[in-house]
């Protein structure tokens, strides 16, 4: 059976139970549809998948040979086909001492060399042996980066601000002027340390903005100021030393890391700064156990292989269209964004790897908030909206110490109560008259309004405490369960010509924006987008 007639067969094994009732039937369903592995439960039993879906997703996910494919991946085998080379970030986070050969050459050397240097650097900037040109001490940090070269390290810092001790981090990333404009207001040029961080030092945005800043720092801390206050992360090391920084403050990483792959080396650098090398290890640990889990753990208990099912599930069988990430856990408010990258650039794809035209759909949009704000917004629509979403929901069994507990427990017993509700619903018993519902006052009958259908399906991940540990282990988690998706739809997941596009068009529109002129390669559209912006210039109220 191919690929294809595989995932139809699943569609029409949809069970004919609600997700309630199939609780009702099993009352071993919370554990037989859960997984646990080191620090996390995955809880998928609030879904519709029943033994026989989950016995047909295991078999789906062998004969697409995803354990074979894996095994590939972890060697070092190069699976980005299409840009010939491995996919090797998991070398990232292995202890030093494990060597890793590919094409005979241990690449764990270079990664030891390179996280070495990183420690020593950001060990120096917190101590404050490395200094300033005219200060003592760092007390700034600014990582200027896009997509995995900035969402890796915002997020992280934030999910991991209770841990920081170090010096303050700050991200610019967008093109928009007004990023760079406002991160800088309050920083003083001649306490702040500068990361560019660009696996190619090539991409607009972030070589417009390290020039930008670079001008900002000459002129508020002088010249010396750069090579001392400016460090580089690229896999292009010359590049950095033509921009004019100091090698010695270039760390460089190898062209297998894919951007949204690479928070555990070197673009990890503010991170590590801001809270110290130590829990760096403590994050890189995690994910490394993580993979040593999907490396070992048979199918069955495999945590990233079944929660990648569960998402074929949603998505390819279902037909689900979307899939939203919720968070109750605020210090990972930048998660839903994080995932988006990873998952999207990843698996949003519409050809297999032989170049065949994709029978089935690719990547779901990913989206999300965090909880609780996110039920004050869109979580009506997840109740009661005629689309169906799966929901992620993330949430920690305990707060950080210094948290009030009362706190806590509420967003528990919140995060609980929204998976319990999307399941159960209301006002769909049996007997029509226990349900209904007349307001007096309009006299209208609010039955059909108050009505939640349920079955809406959730997943839950529990973890004790966000530590670097336990992120590690959730962005692990992620990375392996995308990498599943990938291949069993038999995509590359590791390369994206599509952002290529959009970037081309951009620098061949640039000189129209500057200069008003006549443009024959762009659409009616465009053309008198830009008329707009070229008339609203010459307004002088403007
Ligand atoms: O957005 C596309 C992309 O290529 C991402 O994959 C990458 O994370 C980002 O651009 C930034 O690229 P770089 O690190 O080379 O500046």
């Amino acid at each position: 059976m191919s690929r294809l007639e595989r995932l139809s067969a699943l569609g029409k094994r949809q069970p004919s139970k609600t997700i309630h009732q199939l609780f009702l039937q099993d009352t071993k369903r919370a554990e037989r549809f859960s997984v646990h592995a080191s620090d996390l439960l995955f809880d998928f039993s609030k879904t519709s998948i029943d033994g026989d879906v989950l016995s047909s997703l295991l078999s789906l996910a062998d004969s697409c040979g995803v354990m074979k494919k894996r095994d590939q991946m972890l060697s070092g085998q190069k699976i980005n086909q299409t840009e010939n080379r491995p996919a090797l970030h998991t070398a990232l986070r292995r202890p030093c001492s494990q060597p890793l050969y590919v094409d005979g050459m241990d690449v764990m050397d270079d990664v030891t060399t390179t996280r070495r240097r990183m420690e020593k650097f950001s060990d120096g900037i917190r101590r404050g042996s490395i200094k300033p040109a005219t200060a003592d001490q760092f007390t700034d940090v600014v990582n200027i980066g896009i997509g995995g070269s900035d969402l890796g390290p915002e997020m992280t810092t934030l999910a991991l601000a209770n841990f920081r001790d170090g010096p303050t981090p700050h991200f610019i990333s967008n093109i928009d002027g007004a990023q760079a404009t406002e991160c800088l207001r309050p920083l003083n040029p001649k306490t702040t340390l500068v990361i560019v961080a660009s696996k190619t030092f090539t991409t607009i945005e972030t070589m417009t903005n390290a020039a930008y800043v670079r001008e900002w720092m000459q002129t508020g801390a002088g010249e010396s100021s750069i090579p001392r206050q400016f460090a580089a992360v690229s896999s292009d090391v010359m590049k950095c030393v033509e921009f004019g920084l100091n090698a010695q403050q270039v760390f460089g990483f190898s062209d297998w890391v894919g951007g949204r792959y690479s928070i555990w080396g070197p673009i990890g650098l503010s991170l590590m700064i801001t809270m110290g090398q130590d829990k760096f290890r403590q994050f890189l640990d995690g994910a490394y156990e993580m993979d040593d889990h999907f490396a070992h753990a048979p199918p069955e208990d495999n945590l990233p292989l079944l929660h990648g099912l569960v998402g074929i599930w949603h998505h390819q069988v279902c037909r689900y269209p979307t899939r939203a990430i919720l968070p109750f856990d605020y210090r990972l408010r930048r998660l839903p964004a994080y995932l988006q990258q990873l998952i999207m650039e990843s698996n949003g794809k519409s050809v297999t790897m032989d170049g065949e035209d994709l029978l089935s759909d690719s990547s779901p949009v990913i989206w999300g908030e965090v909880g609780t704000n996110g039920q004050h917004a869109f979580f009506q629509a997840l109740h009661q909206g005629t689309q169906v979403i799966p929901c992620e929901f993330l949430v920690a069994a305990m707060g950080q110490a210094h948290e009030p507990k009362p706190h806590h427990d509420l967003l528990v017993a919140n995060c609980l109560a929204q998976s319990e509700a999307l399941m159960t619903g209301q006002g769909n018993s049996d007997q029509p008259e226990k349900n209904r519902h007349w307001s007096a006052a309009t006299n209208i009958d609010l039955t059909p309004h108050r009505r939640c259908g349920g079955n809406r399906p959730s997943t839950t991940l529990i973890y004790p405490r966000l530590t670097p540990f336990t992120l590690g282990q959730i962005l692990a988690l992620y990375e392996h369960s995308t990498f599943v998706e990938g291949a069993i739809l038999d995509i590359n997941s590791f390369d994206q010509w599509g952002v290529e596009l959009g970037k081309e068009k951009a620098k061949s529109l640039l000189s129209a924006v500057e200069v008003a002129q006549e443009l024959e390669s762009v659409s009616g559209s465009t053309a008198r987008l830009l008329e707009f912006i070229h008339t609203a210039r010459r307004r002088p109220e403007f």
